[in-house]
């Protein structure tokens, strides 16, 4: 099978200058999430079909490395979904097998619905199988008309009559195709409408008219039919999507205390007895563990690993891993290529970017901690540093921290630099050289206390 997405469309309503399809649902574009579940149906060929934006989408394309197997074909100037379909007549030549057709602006169309379509499509030998869903205010979609059960064509809004208008029935914008049998009726498509548009949809007509065999396959949720046409249907289509995330964590043993403020993407996974707290953000490859207590107010993207009996309060995370036990926060930033061990603790107003701390160390306050490494049950004073950056040079250096290390507070570690085994650092030392193993690093301004100075120089009155 392949698959055609139509994405020409010029988004009018959405006021824009990025492709309509680029515009971002929960943690990618709209595009991307049809491309991800192509990919998950084995689906590796696909023709997007774009418009005036077609630069944008191929860079997006390029950009994450999809262009080998999704190709874009222009169509230019867009008249209709029909015309959009027609332009995949000199690729598809006189290709046997059967496509998936979908509007590049359906993001929330899941991957056992498109499944579900292709079983239907395969196991009834259909010409045509159509995805369609029963809503409760149709208004905007094409209607699916009937005679007796059979599917005799698709109305669009604005050529409805007033009972058309009432079918609730309607076209979802997905749809199977067995490509050589409906070739031709594509080729003689009219534009003999109120919109003056090439309609996708009047195949069914053809296909009626031509015997074709036709059915549907209807969808369960509706919410999986939100479009986006305009930017109150992409915040809708945002909200939508993370409904559909959260029910299905609900179901299997999340609590989720309030669901209107938590954003979920459809990559989360979470394991029983986690407690996920208002005002939080999940968003992207997102494994979490069992037993966990996440927010409130925490933000997660990227590529993150969360073990089980994890605490994250207030907190930033992106593209880290954190292990079993670990306590985060309040108000700490865990940043790329982070991986914290079992039991390590993270406290408030501390960023870790790129380092490794292993198990049962702390870094509780006020920290930076940058490409560095640091061992097994150390501890880390208020206020220390590692300055790994050299500005001018614009270079990163390395900072490696032994095991069983005390970091005094208010300490700078100017990398590169190592600190061994069983050290002390004593409080607000300056550390560039290397600290053996064992050893107790001074690096500070002796401390010299100038008899009375004060009372001197300002007769201040001392009273006891
Ligand atoms: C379309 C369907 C309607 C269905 C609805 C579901 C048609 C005629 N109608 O209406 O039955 O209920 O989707 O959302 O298809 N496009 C192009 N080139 C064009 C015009 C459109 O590529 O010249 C693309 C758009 O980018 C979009 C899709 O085709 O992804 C559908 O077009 P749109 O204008 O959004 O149609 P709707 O009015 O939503
Ligand atoms: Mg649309």
């Amino acid at each position: 099978m392949k698959a055609i997405i139509l994405a020409a469309g010029q988004g009018k309503r959405m006021k824009t200058g990025l492709a309509k399809v680029l515009h971002q649902v929960l943690d990618k574009p709209m595009l991307r999430h049809i491309i991800d579940n192509l990919i998950d149906l084995k689906i590796n060929e696909a023709y997007i079909i774009v418009g005036h934006n077609q630069e944008q989408i191929v860079n997006y394309l390029n950009d994450n490395k999809l262009d080998q197997n999704f190709k874009t074909i222009v169509q230019d100037p867009p008249l209709g979904s029909g015309h959009a379909l027609m332009q995949a007549i000199d690729h598809l030549n006189d290709y046997p097998g059967d496509v998936l057709v979908l509007n590049g602006d359906m993001p929330l169309i899941q991957f056992e619905t498109l499944s579900n379509l292709v079983k239907t499509h395969n196991s009834c030998c259909n010409d045509i199988t159509i995805l369609t869903a029963s809503l409760p205010n149709p208004t905007g979609f094409g209607r699916i008309i009937r005679d007796n059960d059979n599917i005799i064509g698709i109305i669009e809004e604005k050529d409805a009559t007033g009972d058309q208008k009432n079918i609730q029935e309607i076209n979802v914008g997905i749809y199977c195709f067995k490509w050589a049998s409906i070739k031709n009726g594509l080729k003689n498509l009219q534009p003999n409408n109120a919109q003056g548009e090439y309609y996708l949809t009047d195949l069914i007509k053809y296909a009626y008219a031509n015997k074709l065999k036709i059915s549907s396959c209807s969808l369960s949720d509706f919410k999986e039919a939100s479009g986006v046409n305009s930017r109150a249907e992409l915040a809708l289509a945002n909200r939508h999507l993370s409904d559909i995330n959260i029910a299905r964590l609900l179901d299997s043993g999340v609590t989720i205390i309030d669901p209107k403020s938590t954003w979920i993407s459809s990559n989360v996974k979470i394991g029983i007895d986690t407690i996920i707290m208002p005002n939080t953000y999940i968003l992207g490859d997102v494994n979490i563990g069992g037993n966990c207590i996440i927010g409130p107010d925490s933000n997660i993207t990227g590529v993150v690993n969360i073990g089980d009996n994890v605490e994250i309060k207030s907190s930033y995370l992106n593209n880290c891993n954190i292990g079993d036990a670990c306590k985060i926060g309040p108000f700490a930033n865990i940043r790329f290529n982070t991986i914290l061990s079992p039991n390590v603790k993270i406290g408030n107003f501390v960023e870790i970017k790129a380092s490794s701390i292993a198990t049962h160390t702390n870094v509780s306050h006020l920290s930076y901690i940058g490409d560095t490494t640091i061992g097994k049950y150390s501890n880390v004073g208020a206020g220390t540093i590692t300055a790994n950056y050299n500005h001018m040079s614009k270079e990163k250096f390395k900072t490696v921290i032994g095991s069983n290390v005390a970091i005094g507070s208010n300490c700078v570690l100017v990398a590169p630099v190592t600190v061994g085994d069983n050290t002390i650092l004593a409080a607000g030392s300056v550390i560039t050289k290397m600290v053996p193993d064992c050893a107790l690093a001074i690096a500070r301004g002796k401390q010299t206390n100038k008899e009375n100075y004060v009372k001197e120089k300002y007769a201040v009155k001392v009273e006891k």
